[in-house]
């Protein structure tokens, strides 16, 4: 596996490859990876010739009190866990390579606000504009033929489809369920924060969107009830929830009855550590 750290370097080695036959899929992730995150390599090295993934810490996707300035750094391991699972490249450029100017000054991607304000946009202001501001440039950088996001992160998948469609980028997006612990704990590298304690507490998050989902397929239910019902649950047990939300799996909006095709998505802060969550409500 080879590892740059600049654009020059991405674009002169993959720029042979377009003349060749076979797919390149990208993975971008902000490091410290952990299953999750090589279940999507993994996904990509099945369904085409050439895996790149970048590693990148995007300070325009984090607000003013979140963990930018804290959020784990695992260079190495990161670099052996990628050779193990055969990616092909490692982009891994420092912020002055992404972004020239200081971060706040750079042109911007901004999704539409039904999808970006709600659920996650409402408690991180800003959040889904550093993504797809960052996501545009990894993909105009590389220029991709498919590139790989998981479902753990359930709105930014769908905030990026919308932007390859709107904005009509010729890449596929493929979509990987949700690795979890065995104790059903949605990985993510913010799990590294909780102590001892909050970690025994975690996967109750996970519970609780299990038990909205069953409520859901109950003849009578008032929505709002379930949701109320659930960030109560959470308090109990110690979290603090910012939402409990069943919206339609298409276009996060508010469904009418038929939760088929839903998804029941949350977010709580346990301790200093925020922790989301979704699962889907299948109609079977
Ligand atoms: P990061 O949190 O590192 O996640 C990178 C990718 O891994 C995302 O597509 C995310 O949904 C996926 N992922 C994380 N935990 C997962 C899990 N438990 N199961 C399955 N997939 C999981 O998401 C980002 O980085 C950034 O916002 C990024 C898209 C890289 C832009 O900066």
């Amino acid at each position: 596996m080879k590892v740059v750290n600049t654009v020059a370097e991405l674009r002169s080695l993959t720029l042979p490859w377009r003349t060749r036959a076979g797919l390149t899929a990208f993975v971008p992730t902000m490091g410290n990876l952990h299953a999750g995150h090589l279940k999507l390599v993994r996904h990509a090295r099945a369904i085409a010739e050439r895996v790149v993934v970048s590693i990148f810490v995007n300070p325009l996707q984090f607000g003013q009190n979140e963990d930018y300035s804290s959020y784990p750094v695992t260079r190495e391991r990161d670099i052996s866990l990628l050779a193990d699972v055969d990616a092909d490249l490692l982009f891994m450029p420092e912020v002055s390579e992404m972004y020239a100017d200081s971060p706040g000054h750079t042109t911007h991607v901004v999704p539409p606000r039904r999808l970006s304000a709600i659920l996650e946009g409402e408690f991180r202001p800003g959040h889904f504009d550093g993504v797809t501001t960052v996501v545009a440039k990894l993909f105009n950088m590389l220029q991709p033929d498919i590139a790989v996001f998981g479902e753990k992160d359930f709105q930014q998948l769908l905030i990026i489809r919308r932007m390859v469609s709107d904005l009509n980028m010729p890449i596929v997006i493929e979509a990987v369920e949700t690795v979890r612990e065995a104790d059903g704990l949605a990985m993510s590298s913010r799990n590294n924060y909780l102590n001892a304690a909050e970690r025994a507490t975690a996967p109750q998050l996970y519970q609780t969107l299990l038990d909205v989902r069953d409520l859901l397929s109950g003849a009578e239910h008032v929505l709002a009830g379930i949701e109320q019902a659930a960030m109560e649950q959470l308090r109990e047990a110690g979290f603090e929830p910012q939402y409990v939300s069943v919206r339609r799996s298409a276009d996060l909006g508010i469904p009418n009855g038929d939760h088929g095709s839903s998804v029941v998505l949350a977010a709580a802060m346990l301790g200093r550590t925020r922790l989301i969550d979704n699962v889907k409500v299948s109609s079977t």
